[in-house]
């Protein structure tokens, strides 16, 4: 018996970041927008809780419990009075280290499949709290679609998508430490007014109208002077993108993948093909989005 979850990685269409709390972290107003590149995490019963990982980047997943799929089990585990005994299979097709939320991804995903091996019935308030418990980015893994994240991110409201967005992502060589480029936010905006971050009126209105080049104008990333004064070449890729004819650029969450809006499916192809071409990324990814959140696919 083994149960398999599918889910998705995300986007941040805006990332506005305030300044750092008492606890370390940065209240955020942070709209989340799933794209169609998944992991699979596949959970099945075994004598001891032990993770495995396949896909072409795979040597740069961490196999132990710092994995957020291993502390997902034992959270659930913990909380039902069980012991964590199940082999967890990651299928990583999500850029890894690299802002687009696969840590969390698989988080999320293994939290739902070992809910469903061991017949537990969570509810979705019990899921989401527990998402919560894991990361910033965890609970909207589970959701899917688009939501806006406040507090440190972690709190939700679901927003309505009118319409296909097409992406490519660019995919760098080497990730970021998302500490690190909070931590260079914080040099950056020292002794400065940080505002209190605020989900943007036209941005919300071109999700809702699903109107790209709406979209291409609002998009905004807080964390993209940080991860670019991390990793200058940044710029470069950016360049190359929207010359290549995407509609707008920007840094996916804290990077140092980078995300390209282009108008429909086709200009997503050519602009992932000149990246490419370029040298300056890795691979190009062609998305879309809104997609689904975590869920299951084969139990
Ligand atoms: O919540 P998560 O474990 O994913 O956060 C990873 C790190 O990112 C935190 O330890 C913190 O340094 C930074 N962070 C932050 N403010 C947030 C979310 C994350 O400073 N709202």
């Amino acid at each position: 018996m083994s149960v398999t979850v599918r889910v998705p990685a995300k986007v941040n269409v805006q990332l506005a970041v305030g300044s750092a709390r008492p606890d370390g972290f940065h209240d955020l107003a942070n709209v989340f927008l799933a794209v169609s590149l998944y992991d699979e995490v596949t959970v099945s019963p075994s004598s001891s809780l032990t993770i495995t990982c396949s896909g072409p980047d795979a040597g740069q997943v961490p196999l132990d419990r710092t994995n957020l799929a291993a502390r997902a089990a034992e959270l659930l585990a913990a909380r039902h009075g069980l012991s964590p005994d199940v082999h967890i299979h990651i299928a990583k097709d999500i850029p890894v280290a690299g802002g687009m939320a696969g840590g969390s991804a698989d988080g999320a995903a293994a939290l739902l499949a070992c809910d469903t091996l061991w017949g537990l019935g969570s509810t979705r308030a019990e899921l989401l709290s527990i998402c919560a418990e894991l990361g910033s980015d965890v609970p909207f893994s589970l959701v899917g679609g688009a939501a806006l994240g406040t507090g440190r991110g972690e709190r939700l409201t679901e927003l309505e998508v009118g319409g296909e967005f097409h992406w490519v992502f660019a995919v760098a060589d080497g990730g970021l430490s998302t500490p690190a480029v909070y931590g260079e936010f914080d040099r950056l905006t020292e002794g400065l007014a940080v505002p209190a971050p605020a989900a943007s009126p036209a941005l919300l209105d071109a999700l809702r109208t699903g109107d790209a080049p709406s979209l291409a104008g609002a998009l905004a990333n807080d964390l993209q002077p940080a991860a670019l004064s991390l990793r200058p070449s940044l710029a470069d890729t950016l360049q190359t993108g929207t010359s290549a004819g995407a509609l707008a650029a920007l840094v996916s969450g804290s990077g140092p993948t980078t995300a390209f809006l282009t108008k429909d499916e086709e200009s997503a192809g050519s602009v992932a093909a000149a990246l490419l071409a370029s040298g300056t990324c890795r691979e190009a990814r062609v998305a879309s989005s809104p997609t689904a959140g975590a869920r299951v696919v084969g139990a």
